[in-house]
């Protein structure tokens, strides 16, 4: 008997951005949208489009070109919110309007300032407002986890018969324990009258690290949508994380009456893309996607998956697209090889110049690096699109000096609008040096918030993956470089997060004040 769909509703570029310094660029969301429409994820939230002129573009961009997802925006239980979502969510092939307000006792009295009456009439309203501009309506009631379930039910029943087709129940404050969650969900589903003519979904958060749980127990218990995060990225601890959620699923279909229709293969591709495009590293034992996740250290469990595998390996590394860092190709290989692979590792390049310039970029590090592995290949290929996006600022040339004893210089020339400018500085070790030389030519006072250096495969010849997090006049943006060279990852890093800030398409943070 065919099994039930499970939906998946990814949240990363919304509830995932809401991470405090997770705020990504139109183009970011843009690339990261196309891969989870890669991964077959079946709802995309892309933003909240009244929050900022920024996130509404970046909506309106996601929703023009995703067309194998169905695209949505988040909006309050307001007029303007839903008319502003509405707008954003035109150029999409498939649209939903996803509209909440709180129905917590707490939430009501002292966010709101509204009594429950008030608090329904405002929730059927702006979903049969939402349902003017689409017949996909998204109703949460927020904080539902601490919400009376008398009222909740109240709220559904009437959203459902407004004319919501799906009822999130997010428990907004990670508060809920599996078993209460689960109770939650299954009791509603029984006592609301008109229950079976819209999905129920989950959205829970991970401040008790409880998140995967308590969407999986949902499931069990009659949820058919779960809204969650690539690397449980999302505000304070996180969201669910959707590759734990999703080879649960897969991996104990045993015991799930439903699957999803992920492609799961892509599920590495996605996470190190928003790991990198973030700044946001994925923890080394991190399930699914952590660098450790599918390592056999001990002599016992080595022995075992050598003679058979499913001894101590319940997921095959492939199955989650870790390609288990294996010689691609080499310096003799041509462009169509180099394109293919690519092509099968996700990547594709929107013009033959772009692809020339990654294969000239792939030649030269195979005459510093003797291996090359599909990692490698990736952040060649990212290197590439970032240096698309360093419109204003490009690194043309650098030279480091250290010495024991002596004081780290550097010294670097970059090409700001077309003109090439040098400057010198000495610096506590050779990154803070070229950092200073590079802050002397922008003369931009941005404020160094996060740097980190991630190895991309092992050995000493390995790409050095960098991270810069810069924040001026309250804006913070991130910057990603690859190199074998740290120094030059670093100020590559540091000059794509340069670039960012001098774009003129100027973004507040995502989070409204006042919500
Ligand atoms: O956590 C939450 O309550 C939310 C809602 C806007 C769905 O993110
Ligand atoms: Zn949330």
């Amino acid at each position: 008997m065919a099994k039930e769909r499970l939906i998946i509703f990814d949240t990363t570029l919304r509830d995932g951005e809401q991470s405090p310094g997770a705020a990504m660029t139109k183009d970011e969301k843009v690339r990261i949208a196309k891969a989870l429409e890669k991964l077959r994820v079946d709802v995309i939230e892309a933003g909240f489009p009244i929050a900022s002129p920024g996130d509404f573009e970046a909506v309106r961009a996601v929703a023009g070109t995703v067309r194998d997802s169905i695209v949505c925006a988040l909006a309050r239980a307001r007029d303007e919110d839903i008319d502003r979502a509405a707008e954003a969510l035109e150029p999409a092939a498939a649209r939903r309007i996803h509209t909440f307000i709180a129905t917590s006792p707490i939430h009501m009295e002292k966010k709101l300032r509204m009594r429950p009456e008030q608090v329904i009439e405002a929730a059927v309203h702006a979903v049969k407002r939402a349902r003017r501009y689409t017949d996909d309506v998204d109703f949460s009631p927020e904080d539902a986890g601490r919400s009376d379930p008398d009222f909740l039910c109240r709220v559904i029943e009437a959203v459902i018969d407004a004319g919501a087709t799906t009822i999130n129940i997010p428990d907004t404050v990670g508060y809920t324990l599996p078993h209460q969650y689960a109770a939650l969900i299954r009791n509603l589903i029984e006592r609301v009258p008109n229950s079976d003519k819209a999905v129920f979904s989950t959205h829970c958060h991970n401040d008790l690290g409880l998140a995967v749980a308590n969407s999986l127990e949902a499931v069990l218990a009659g949820a058919r949508q779960v809204e969650c995060t690539i690397n449980g990225l999302g505000e304070r601890a996180g969201n669910a994380a959707l590759e734990e959620v999703v080879m649960a699923v897969r991996t104990r279909q045993d015991v799930f009456p439903c699957d999803t229709r992920i492609d799961t293969t892509q599920i590495m591709n996605c996470s190190r893309l928003v790991a990198n495009i973030t700044g946001f590293a994925v923890q080394r034992n991190k399930a699914i996607v952590g660098a450790n996740a599918f390592a056999h250290e001990s002599g016992i469990h080595q022995d075992g998956v050598l003679k058979h595998r499913e001894t101590y390996e319940i997921m095959r590394p492939e199955d989650v697209g870790l390609s288990s860092s294996k010689l691609v190709l080499g310096k003799l290989s041509g462009r169509n090889a180099f394109r293919s692979r690519l092509k099968e590792l996700g990547v594709e390049f929107e013009s033959e110049e772009a692809l020339n310039r990654a294969f000239q970029a792939f030649k030269a590090l195979a005459d510093k690096k003797s291996t090359i592995y599909d990692e490698d290949l990736i952040a060649l290929a990212t290197d590439q699109l970032l240096e698309e996006e360093n419109e204003r600022i490009k690194l043309v040339w650098m030279r480091v000096e250290s010495e024991t004893g002596e004081t780290p210089r550097a010294t670097v020339t970059l090409n700001v609008d077309g003109e090439e400018r040098t400057a010198s500085a000495i610096g506590d070790g050779l990154v803070d040096a070229a950092f200073k030389a590079v802050q002397s030519i922008v003369a931009l006072p941005a404020r160094l918030e996060l740097y980190s250096v991630n190895s991309i495969t092992g050995g000493t010849d390995a790409q050095g993956e960098v991270s810069v997090r810069l924040v001026h006049e309250g804006r913070a943006v991130n910057g990603q470089g690859a190199d074998t060279d740290i120094v030059t990852a670093s100020v590559r890093a540091y000059v794509n997060a340069l670039n960012k800030l001098r774009s003129r398409a100027l973004r507040a943070h995502p989070q409204l004040s006042a919500i």
